[in-house]
């Protein structure tokens, strides 16, 4: 069976371009490249023996995209990852993440209703919920208002789906990401933000290999156990995996309304230092950090009740802190060529 993976080769993309092959799937990747290379399929090729087909255009592009599917119209599921995600990014230029993130949208769920292509897997994220009320956060938590143009593109893109799937035979499962960290155990794929790393775990690592000078922490004033930030980390392998049950629960004929929404967390919260300990124990380094202000647009603290995505999906979350950062790490060393000896 075809499946679609938009942003194919980038972080979870790859990852889960990984597990449906591993799975048996078939992959065709589609990504503009904007923040990714197209040498991550040679990645994929040696992890699994298969390598995806990649088409590289823009999926704003709405001929582009019509006619790819027209030529792809025996895709039996799309998994859509392709957006901008720069929190920081989005506040700077939000017209920019309006007509990216919605546009490709629309533009996917269009082709799927023309070419009767029916299962459709949403990359979301849990900065739907903004600051819980309540801890864990279940997927029956209210959305609050986003902090963020690309948080906000990710609730008008729920909604989007929402309106969607009441007037058409597409069905969604929707999956809200807590913060997914750590690399495949190959070290062949991984986390590679271009420029300066917005996401703490790639910061730490660029800092201990010595790419950037010292780690600033945002924040030790918030009522969590140590005064740093709080959230839920899972192993990106994790993450990918589930887009796979989700995968076969559609093309299974499992699913029990036309669109499903998911939490994939771990149900353990971590805060910055745990990170940073964490990181020290596996690595035998000492980190390089400084604690500075809060981040603007921060929440204080978030992870997930875990609960119906374990009951309903039948998938768990199981590699820990300290299996993720290390797998960071040796993703990091392997990527830069070295290797960055315990004193
Ligand atoms: C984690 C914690 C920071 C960097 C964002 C998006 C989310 C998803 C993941 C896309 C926070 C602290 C960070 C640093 C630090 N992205 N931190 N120093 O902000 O929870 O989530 O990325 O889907 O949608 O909102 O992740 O890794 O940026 O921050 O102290 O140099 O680490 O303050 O407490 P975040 P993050």
């Amino acid at each position: 069976m075809k499946i679609l993976v938009t942003g194919g080769t980038g972080f979870i993309g790859s990852h889960t371009v990984v597990e449906l092959q591993n799975r048996g799937y078939q992959v065709v990747i589609v990504d503009n490249l904007s923040n990714s290379d197209a040498k991550i399929v040679d990645s994929i090729e040696k992890i699994t023996g298969t390598r995806p087909t990649l088409e590289v255009f823009d999926l704003v592009d709405r001929e582009k995209t019509a006619d790819f599917f027209k030529r792809h119209n025996d895709l039996k599921g799309i998994i859509h990852f392709a957006a901008f995600k720069a929190v920081g990014e989005s506040v700077q230029f939000p017209l920019k993440y309006y007509r990216n993130n919605l546009d490709s949208l629309v533009n996917i769920l269009e082709a799927m209703k023309e070419n009767n292509i029916p299962n459709f897997v949403f990359s979301s994220s849990c900065t739907v919920y903004g600051q819980p009320e309540e801890l864990p956060v279940s997927e029956k938590a209210p959305i609050q208002k986003a902090e963020s143009p690309y948080g906000n593109t990710k609730q008008i893109s729920e909604e989007i789906i929402t309106d969607t799937v009441k007037v058409t035979d597409i069905h969604a499962i929707a999956l809200r990401y807590f913060n997914p960290i750590g690399a495949h155990e190959s070290a062949l794929i991984g986390e590679l933000p271009i420029g300066v790393p917005n996401n703490l775990v790639p910061f730490i690592t660029q800092t201990a290999i010595g790419l950037r000078q010292q780690l600033s922490v945002f924040g030790e004033d918030y009522h969590t156990h140590d005064g740093t930030a709080v959230r839920d980390y899972i192993h990106v392998v994790d993450l990918a995996k589930a887009h796979v049950v989700a995968i076969d629960r559609m093309v299974n004929h499992k699913m029990k309304k036309p669109l499903e929404i998911f939490n994939l967390g771990t149900g353990i919260g971590y805060s910055v230092l745990d990170v940073i300990n964490a990181f020290e124990k596996v690595s035998g380094l000492k980190l390089n950090y400084k604690i500075v202000a809060r981040r603007e647009g921060d929440i204080e603290k978030v992870w997930a009740n875990p609960d119906f995505s374990n009951r309903e999906l039948g998938w768990k979350a199981d590699r820990n802190l300290e299996e993720m950062v290390d797998s960071a790490w040796k993703w990091e060393q392997a990527f830069r060529g070295k290797t960055i000896k315990p004193e």
